[in-house]
C-alpha cells in the first residue's frame, strides 16, 4: 500500500482537465506526469495544472517507470492501442469510456490486464454518482414492485464540427459511444442483458450517428427504450416504470441530482443531491482503493460490466447500421 500515487494523464484535452481537477481533492494522488503527441501541449497542460513532468509522447510517459497509474482520455478509437500500450509497461490503468470500438478490442484489454495481473476499469460516471446510486437502492428494495419499462435518455446540442471526435466516425464519433452509452449503463444496471435489440440512427453528413433510438425487450416481457441525440437538449435521466409505481431520475440543468419516488400517487417522496463536483474524484479513489487492497478490479465498475456493456453497444450498432471506417 503506497501513501501516495503517481499520476500519468495521457492525452490531456477537454475530459483530462476535468478528471485532474478531481485528482486535486485527493490528498494520495500526486500529479505526476502529463503525455500528449505534442510536447508543447504536454507542457501546458502540466504547467496550467500543476504536474511534475511532462512526455511529448506516449510511449515516454508511460515508459517513466515512476508513473503508478495512467488515465487515458483519447477518444474512443485509441483507447485500445493506448491501454495496451500502458499496460505492457505495467501500468494501472483507468480509460475513458467508451472503453474501446467494439467487444473484441475490449476483451483484448481484459485479456492483457489478467496476464500481465494488473488493475483495469472503464471511467464509468453514474455508478459513482448519488442519484445514480439511489435508484439503484429502490429498485433493489423492490419498493415500487417490479420494473415494467424503462425510459431513458442522454441528449445536447454541441456545435457541429466535422473534425470534432464527436463527428467523426473514425474517432468512434456519434451520438451512442459518447452520450448514448449513458441509458445503455441505465438499462444494464437496472434491467441486466436484454434478450433482442432492436435500433434506429440518423446519421450526418460525415457518416457519424447523430440520433439514436433503440428498443430493449426481455423475454418476460420487460422492455427498455433508449434515446440519445446530438439534435435535442434534454440533459440525462430516466424513468423506471414499475408495477406499483415510478422512479425518476435525472440530472438537472442546475447540475443537482434528483430521485423522484411515485407509489401511483399513494406515497411521494423526492430525494436532492448536490454533490460539490462532477464526482470524477469517486472513480479515481476507487482506482487508488483497489491498488491498496491489491485488487486489479474495481467491484463498483467491474470487467464483467464492461464487457457487458461494449457487447450490448455492438448489438444496438449492428441493428442500427452504424460502422467505424477503422474496425
Ligand atoms: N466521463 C465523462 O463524463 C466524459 C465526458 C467527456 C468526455 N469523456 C470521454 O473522454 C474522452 C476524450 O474526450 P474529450 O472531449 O476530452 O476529447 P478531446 O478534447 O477532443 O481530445 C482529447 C485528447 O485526445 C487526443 N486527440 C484528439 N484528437 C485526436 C485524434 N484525431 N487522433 C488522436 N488523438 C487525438 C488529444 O491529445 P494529444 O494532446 O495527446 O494530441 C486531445 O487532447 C472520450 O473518450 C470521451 O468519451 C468522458
Amino acid at each position: 500500500m503506497k501513501s501516495r500515487y503517481k499520476w500519468g494523464i495521457l492525452a490531456p484535452g477537454k475530459m483530462a482537465a476535468k478528471f485532474t481537477g478531481g485528482l486535486k481533492l485527493l490528498e494520495n494522488a500526486e500529479l505526476y506526469a502529463a503525455g500528449s503527441r505534442d510536447a508543447a501541449r504536454a507542457e501546458k497542460f502540466a504547467h496550467d495544472n500543476g504536474f511534475e513532468k511532462f512526455y511529448g509522447s506516449y510511449e515516454e510517459l508511460a515508459g517513466d517507470p515512476d508513473v503508478d497509474i495512467v488515465y487515458i482520455a483519447s477518444p474512443h478509437s485509441h483507447h485500445h492501442e493506448q491501454t495496451l500500450l500502458c499496460l505492457k509497461n505495467r501500468k494501472a490503468v483507468i480509460c475513458e469510456k467508451a472503453f474501446a470500438l467494439n467487444s473484441r478490442q475490449v476483451e483484448e484489454m481484459v485479456a492483457e490486464a489478467d496476464r500481465n495481473n494488473l488493475f483495469l476499469m472503464e471511467a464509468l460516471w453514474p455508478p459513482f454518482q448519488p442519484y445514480h446510486k439511489k435508484a439503484k437502492e429502490l429498485v433493489r428494495s423492490g419498493i415500487a414492485g417490479r420494473i415494467v419499462h424503462l425510459q431513458t435518455y442522454f441528449s445536447f446540442i454541441p456545435p457541429y464540427d466535422p473534425n470534432d471526435r464527436k463527428f467523426n466516425p473514425s474517432l468512434g464519433g456519434g451520438s451512442l459511444l459518447d452520450i448514448g452509452i449513458y441509458p445503455v449503463i441505465d438499462v444494464l444496471t437496472f434491467m441486466g442483458v436484454p434478450d433482442d435489440i432492436e435500433a434506429v440512427a440518423d446519421f450526418a453528413e460525415t457518416g457519424a450517428e447523430v440520433s439514436l433510438s433503440a428498443i430493449f425487450k426481455y423475454n418476460d416481457g420487460r422492455m427498455a427504450t433508449i434515446y440519445s441525440s446530438y439534435r435535442t437538449n434534454n440533459g440525462i435521466g430516466c424513468n423506471i416504470l414499475c408495477e406499483k409505481g415510478n422512479i425518476t431520475a435525472s440530472r438537472g440543468r442546475d447540475m443537482n441530482q434528483r430521485v423522484f419516488l411515485d407509489l401511483h400517487g399513494q406515497n411521494r417522496e423526492e430525494f436532492v443531491f448536490s454533490p460539490p463536483a462532477m464526482g470524477y474524484h469517486w472513480e479515481a479513489e476507487e482506482v487508488m482503493r483497489c491498488l491498496d487492497e491489491e485488487r486489479n478490479e474495481s467491484r463498483i465498475v467491474p470487467l464483467s460490466f464492461s464487457l457487458n456493456l461494449i457487447r450490448t453497444l455492438d448489438r444496438i450498432r449492428k441493428a442500427a447500421g452504424i460502422s467505424f471506417p477503422n474496425e
